[in-house]
């Protein structure tokens, strides 16, 4: 079975699209891309130069700035995933807390942000055997993609899990604040000019409110190996 396809994962926050995708990409031995990460890096980025904050966004000194930023996915093998370095840096902690968060959407709004980001994704997709989760991955990215999934899930359902994990790695977090922030990424990701967050016609939807990653990943395992025969 040398046949070798790209999978597009697209849906909401906090949908456990990254847990399908990595688990895909172990069984089948391919590439996971985790493009969410590479958006959290660039606000991390902004943040940490002062381009962006709770109430202002400086958008043309981030996008002069543009070409400072180098990212890069380091697979990290007591986990069995890669992680996320910017600028030479392992960030992976720092841009899943609930600031990066609550930054994040404002930044992906930009799209110059988005050109560079969308171009390193297709790069690195372009041997196929990849999975790539995200937004736009199979509208703007990879539109002829073999196989495309979007997930959804209640906003508190998505909230719980996301709470779960926050704490779980020891964040002082509030359920309240992360319900809002998965309502208002919805909001703003799905309301964008550029690229909103939008189901592609012939991708597969999957709401998983009340079904297990067992079962979501049985499921979509019969979908892959559909493709592959
Ligand atoms: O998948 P995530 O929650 O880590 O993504 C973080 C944010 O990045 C999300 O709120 C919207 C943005 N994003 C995007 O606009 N396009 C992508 N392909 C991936 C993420």
């Amino acid at each position: 079975m040398n046949k070798k396809i790209t999978i597009a994962i697209d849906g909401f926050s906090s949908t456990g699209k990254s847990t399908i995708a990595k688990l895909l990409a172990k069984k089948y031995n391919y590439i996971y891309v985790d493009t969410g990460a590479m958006y959290r890096a660039v606000t991390l980025f902004a943040k940490n130069n002062d381009f962006v904050s709770t109430d202002a966004l400086n958008k043309e000194g981030l996008i002069s700035n543009l070409n400072s930023i180098s990212l890069s996915f380091q697979f990290n093998e007591d986990l069995g995933f890669a992680e996320m370095y910017l600028n030479g840096k392992n960030v992976e902690k720092e841009i899943r807390t609930l600031e990066v968060s609550q930054l994040v959407s404002k930044v992906a709004a930009i799209s110059e942000v988005r050109k560079k980001l969308v171009a390193e994704q297709q790069e690195m997709g372009t041997a196929g055997g990849v999975v790539m989760d995200g937004r736009d991955i199979g509208t703007v990215v990879f539109p002829d993609a073999d196989l495309k999934l979007f997930m959804t899930a209640s906003a508190d359902k998505r909230a719980t899990r996301r709470y779960k994990e926050l704490i779980d790695r020891g964040d002082k977090v509030n359920f309240e604040d992360i319900l809002f922030n998965v309502q208002e990424r919805d909001r703003i990701d799905s309301t964008r000019e550029d690229s909103p967050l939008v189901k592609a016609d012939d991708a597969i939807e999957f709401d998983n409110s009340d079904m297990g990653i067992e079962e979501q990943f049985e499921r979509i395992c019969a979908l892959v190996d559909d493709k592959l025969s």
